[in-house]
């Protein structure tokens, strides 16, 4: 016997704005085909203003509890993966345990950028299991649209804001790889590429700052260890390529998303795809991917589920899942 960490809810949340490609022909020199062809993006959402990320939280962390069919009151602690969170602080996860009406329990943020929602997962993972907490919310949230510089055409066409969440539950499975739940967990960062995705400002600099990257040397990197920290997540688990019914990976890039499912071995009829309506929303397009693969009829109870992230420390990781 052994303690599993099961979904038992998931919902997600966008920003009622839909940005077109075309809306950046009108300021800077690109295009709608530029853009779908070097990244797989059509359009994203942005958060309307005075929307900030603890909103878009909250409202996919309500739909997530309806799914379950559970309310505040049934969850232990709150796991919320952002790098653009509403204050310095507190942590957004604590402004949305209030707003849910939690009163008990605890709440905190995990700042791992475009990896974060997998940091959260396995975090998540490791208090449901070592007895700490029996049902987490696991949320990951971005505004990303609020450290954009507008005037930079290789970054500004990427990102989009929006919001994810998981229900985890304390389930008892068998110990083997036919359990429901969270089966394995791999998590890397190495601080020595900062300078390929970062943002130049933050409190102890005493400003905002914008998000800064070197596209194709972060591109590089990403094929090469999304693959390799999937690989070996689900090695962990005794499981192979060959058993994976879903790769449900970071949206990105197209080209990203197809290289690394080449690498593994797998089509891309087994990859959930929504980069073309979010763009990049960095913690959120995780359990964003789930929600949507789930709606769409693509997830269903009992497939096998990798999901994998690289983004700014650089960080990586990756999480197998039964769901
Ligand atoms: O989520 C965190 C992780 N982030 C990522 O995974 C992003 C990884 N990187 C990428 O997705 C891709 O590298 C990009 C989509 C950012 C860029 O694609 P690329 O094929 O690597 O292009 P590139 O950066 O090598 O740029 C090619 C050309 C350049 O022009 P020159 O120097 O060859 O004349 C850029 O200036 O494309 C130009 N370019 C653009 N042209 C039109 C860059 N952005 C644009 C644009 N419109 N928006």
């Amino acid at each position: 016997m052994a303690g599993r960490s099961v979904v038992v809810g998931v919902g997600h949340y966008l920003p009622e704005r839909i940005v077109p490609n075309s809306e950046f022909e009108k300021t800077l020199d690109t295009s709608d085909e530029w853009i779908r062809s070097r990244s797989g993006i059509e359009r994203r959402h942005f958060a309307a203003d005075g929307e900030t990320t603890s909103d878009l939280a909250t409202n996919a962390a309500e739909a997530a509890l309806a799914d379950a069919g559970l309310t505040a009151e049934d969850i232990d602690a709150i796991v919320l993966a952002t790098s653009t969170a509403d204050l310095t602080f507190p942590s957004a996860a604590t402004m949305v345990q209030a707003r849910l009406g939690m009163t008990h329990g605890f709440a905190f943020d995990v700042q791992a950028v475009c990896a974060g929602f997998v940091f959260a997962l396995s975090n998540a993972n490791a208090l449901i299991v070592s007895g700490q907490a029996k049902r987490v919310l696991v949320i990951g949230a971005e505004t990303f649209s609020r450290i954009m510089d507008w005037t930079d055409r290789s970054t500004c066409v990427l990102f989009g804001d929006g919001a994810g969440a998981l229900v985890l539950e304390l389930q008892e499975g068998e110990g083997t790889a036919q359990d429901r739940g969270i089966l394995s967990t791999d998590l890397n960062s190495d601080g020595r590429y900062k300078d390929l995705l970062y943002v130049d400002g933050g409190v102890s600099t005493q400003s905002t700052g914008h998000l800064r990257m070197q596209g194709n040397q972060v591109f590089r990197h990403a094929v090469e260890k999304l693959a390799k920290t999937a690989e070996t997540a689900l090695g962990r688990a005794g499981l192979g390529s060959s058993d994976v019914d879903w790769i449900v990976p970071h949206q990105a890039n197209i080209r990203i998303i197809q290289g690394t499912a080449k690498k593994m071995g797998l089509p891309m009829d087994n990859v959930v795809v929504t980069v073309q309506d979010h763009g990049n929303t960095s913690a959120a397009s995780i359990p964003l991917a789930l929600s949507v693969g789930k709606q769409r009829g693509q997830i269903k109870p009992g497939d096998l589920i990798v999901t994998e992230a690289i983004g700014g420390g650089l960080a990586w990781g990756a999480v197998v899942l039964r769901w």
